[in-house]
């Protein structure tokens, strides 16, 4: 069976006490998760409740952010270096559309992000439109998440996307995972995951309903 990675991608959702509830009531126990990674990206002010609450709970879940910081540590206001944010993650996901659309990120500032990210030791999950955005070197994960799938509730069509992933894979030995990301919810989830080049989905707003994503989880 090949590897699954399945991101919950909160964006800039959740309290801390929705967070906790979440937690609570995702419904993964009795889930086979021995091919699956579940990796939660909550906004900055909950990865340390939410990393506390995982820990507690002894949940199978790993932790990612939704961006790092093109710098390291220093005098950078409002940064987050990824060499803070290793303390409590392993993944963080650079270069969203949202980031280069309203945040006017170049693939330069992606690449850096990248860089640092890991050099901390974060897996860096590099967001493309398609297969000619640029992906930087040693990259491992990389998410094809076309702008018109994005919170449309519509999404690619697996065949469209297979062939996608299947291009970015051959771009680069260093690229072993391409997820796909786009209006993904419980009931189309599988006709992706199933597809050779697809190793799981990146999840938007179908991610902030525990009930919803616990279905993705188990139908991918
Ligand atoms: P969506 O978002 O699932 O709401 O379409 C996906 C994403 O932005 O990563």
């Amino acid at each position: 069976m090949k590897n699954l990675y399945i991101v919950a991608n909160w964006k800039a959702n959740m309290t801390q006490i929705e967070a906790n509830n979440w937690l609570s009531e995702l419904q993964i126990k009795n889930y086979n998760l021995s091919n699956k990674e579940i990796i939660i990206c909550p906004p900055y002010h909950l990865l340390y409740p939410v990393h506390q609450q995982v820990m507690q709970m002894q949940l199978p879940l790993s932790l990612g952010s939704q961006d790092v910081s093109q710098y390291g540590r220093g005098a950078y206001t409002g940064e987050q270096p990824a060499s803070l944010l290793s303390e409590y993650i392993k993944f963080c996901i650079v270069g969203h559309s949202e980031r280069r659309e309203k945040f006017h990120e170049t693939d330069t500032i992606i690449a850096e992000k990248a860089s640092l990210a890991s050099a901390s030791n974060l897996l860096p999950i590099l967001c493309v439109q398609g297969a000619d955005t640029s992906v930087p070197k040693n990259v491992k994960f990389v998410a094809y998440e076309p702008v018109f799938a994005i919170g449309s509730g519509t999404s690619d069509t697996p065949e469209n996307a297979e062939i996608v992933a299947k291009e970015v894979r051959g771009k680069d030995k260093d690229i072993m995972y391409v997820l796909y990301g786009g209006s993904v919810t419980a009931e189309n989830v599988a006709s992706f995951t199933k597809m050779e080049h697809i190793n799981g989905v990146l999840v938007g707003k179908a991610s902030l309903d525990p009930q919803e994503f616990s279905a993705i989880i188990q139908n991918a």
